[in-house]
């Protein structure tokens, strides 16, 4: 009789922990995907993603902290327990949902190609990419769209890292890239390195491809953890907070 209340009590202890025992979050993220999540030149954490997710931990009452993850192995680590929950810029997709929860999108992004401005190529498809090489991070939305509608066509070069993937492009061993906006806008567009421009129109999301904006993922029975990371994000939107952190990165 002891031994079953034993065990029924900490059943119970265990279940209440797995709904809702976080008093610190730990973050997964790939750096850099530079406006969302960079280091400074001073080697500080910062980014549209990062000033969020801090922002929704004080509104959450919690502490919380940043491990850097490489973008391949970001959901296995999510669900290895290295940290508990994913801020790193993901799209909300069919795919992805079979592995992890989401929740409320807090923010969409178009995709771009991006390439240099003395290129003769006037938009991206079928017709006139044949022999081009094309970059993408590895296991991106942007890579399954490249694969997909170009694989046959093109070389498609994937990397680890986005900037592993800038410098290649820098070095001329890839032709074009395709990122979200904002990301080929800051690191491309606005900065020191040589001329480069966006290559056709702006693909946007949602589309067949690429989900339903961006939203931090957690492990599938976290969902009370969820519900109260949406309460946070309707709370940030509703004080000013998010607008401050918008405007910061990407002007008003
Ligand atoms: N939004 C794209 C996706 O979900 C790319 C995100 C890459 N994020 C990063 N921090 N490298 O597939």
């Amino acid at each position: 009789f002891i031994l079953i209340s034993i065990t029924a009590a900490s059943l119970a202890i265990g279940h209440a922990q797995a709904r809702d025992s976080y008093d610190h979050i730990r973050f997964g993220v790939d750096v850099p995907y530079e406006p969302m999540e960079y280091r400074t030149p001073e080697g500080e954490l910062t980014g549209f993603d990062i000033d969020l997710g801090n922002a929704l931990c004080e509104q959450m009452e919690v502490t919380c902290e940043w491990v850097e993850q490489q973008w391949d192995g970001i959901i296995p680590g999510l669900l290895a327990r290295n940290y508990d929950a994913i801020m790193s810029s993901m799209t909300i997709n069919e795919e992805r949902r079979a592995q992890v929860l989401f929740t409320d999108s807090y923010l969409t992004v178009p995709s771009a190609w991006f390439g240099p401005v003395d290129m003769a190529l006037e938009d991206v498809n079928e017709a006139n990419i044949d022999g081009l090489i094309l970059g993408v991070q590895r296991g991106t939305l942007q890579d399954n769209y490249a694969t997909d509608l170009y694989g046959d066509i093109a070389t498609i070069r994937r990397y680890a890292s986005v900037d592993d993937m800038l410098l290649d492009m820098e070095a001329e061993r890839v032709d074009i890239v395709f990122v979200n906006y904002p990301v080929g806008k800051t690191t491309l567009l606005d900065s020191e390195r040589s001329e480069y421009r966006v290559i056709g129109d702006m693909i946007n999301e949602p589309y067949k491809y690429f989900g339903d904006g961006l939203a931090i993922a957690l492990r599938p029975r976290d969902e009370a953890l969820a519900e109260r990371f949406n309460k946070a994000i309707a709370a940030v939107k509703e004080d000013g907070t998010y607008d401050r952190i918008h405007e910061r990165y990407f002007g008003e």
